[in-house]
């Protein structure tokens, strides 16, 4: 099972001005064949139908642990991607088609279909398939098979930073490099215990160098490039099985597992609404204002269907609810007032 945190796994401020068409050209590292739901679903699929965990438990808390990380970086992805898209179309009365602008956006869905927010598909608008999944029960050609994943992942991404300056998306970009880099290396090491092969010998491909690239160059920094995370306070320590001794590409420093979530993560910013796509819904303010009596009751239980919500609520406004109440751009990332229970 998985714990959830509502936490981003780096800082991420919000972008100076929107960049629908970034955003639409990095839905590839989202959802296409080498995107971070191609690297989730695969390490997610691998470890449920792995074969004799208990016997190959190194290899299989691998396999585990990545995949609890790359649950992570779909919702980095996610997140830049509705960073760049805020503020992307314009408010205005219907009869003036405030839209217009839109049509030209290389990501028609953006608009229509999310209201402004990701879709599951890539930069050419395919939808995320299922058909991106390779499981086949041996582990050798499954490592293999991750080792190259992650290759076309960094791939990717090296050419999708090349091709907007939006500050979320590199920062983002840049992050994933470096966890993309481990996560190779740790196929790599993987492969190389069960049979000998050094495969980066073999095929060093691609040839990126993290370190040209300043916002993975601080990751390296602090040692990002050797860590391993388990993602749990207590299970899939034996990974360290496989990713410990000297790494050979960061100058044979030792290679550690940290027991648990990266340090560094935090509450990521608060991605605003945008009323001409309703979103949230026709009338925010009222959403906001049904919102803001529930977590001043605080302690309520979840809705249930004959709760009464609207009945109780109803015209009740002598309340404040307050600026804090309300997401969008007022709430900083500092001052997460939502977030009381
Ligand atoms: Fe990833």
């Amino acid at each position: 099972m998985f714990l959830r945190s509502e936490k981003l796994l780096i800082p991420l401020e919000k972008p100076a001005s929107p960049d629908p068409n970034g955003a639409a050209a990095i839905q590839e590292l989202l959802g296409g064949k080498f995107g971070e739901m191609s690297t989730l679903n695969n390490y997610l699929h691998q470890s449920f139908g792995f074969k004799e965990k208990k016997k190959l438990k190194p290899f299989y808390d691998l396999v585990a642990s990545i995949t609890t990380e790359e649950l992570g970086h779909v919702e980095l992805i996610s997140t830049a991607i509705n960073l760049m898209l805020e503020g992307s179309v314009p408010e205005g009365e219907p009869v003036d088609a405030p839209l217009e602008d839109a049509k030209n956006l290389r990501n028609t869905h953006h608009t229509i279909v999310g209201g402004g927010g990701h879709q599951v598909m890539d930069s050419m608008g395919h939808f995320w398939s299922g058909e991106h999944v390779f499981s086949s029960g041996n582990l050798v050609s499954d490592l293999l098979h991750n080792f190259f994943l992650e290759t076309g992942a960094r791939m990717h991404k090296h050419r999708c930073y090349q091709m907007t300056t939006n500050q979320a998306a590199r920062d983002v970009i840049g992050y994933l490099m470096v966890r993309g880099g481990v996560h190779q290396a740790a196929y790599a090491l993987a492969l190389r215990k069960v049979t000998g092969v050094e495969i980066t010998k073999m095929l060093p491909t691609p040839n990126i160098d993290d370190s040209k690239i300043p916002e993975a160059r601080k990751w390296q920094a602090i040692g990002s490039h050797r860590k391993l995370y388990t993602f749990s306070e207590e299970d899939y320590g034996d990974v360290a099985g496989v990713w410990s001794g000297p790494a050979d590409w960061a100058d044979g420093e030792e290679l550690e597992v940290i027991q648990g979530t990266p340090e560094h993560a935090t509450e990521g910013p608060v991605v605003g609404e945008c009323r001409s796509l309703f979103s949230p819904d026709y009338a925010p303010e009222e959403i906001y204002e049904i919102a803001a009596q529930l977590m001043k009751k605080g302690g309520i239980s979840p809705l249930q269907p004959n709760d009464g919500l609207h009945s109780r609520f109803q015209g009740s406004t002598s309340d404040s609810i307050g600026a804090s109440a309300q997401p969008g751009r007022k709430t900083t990332p500092s001052t997460p007032k939502s977030k009381k229970k």
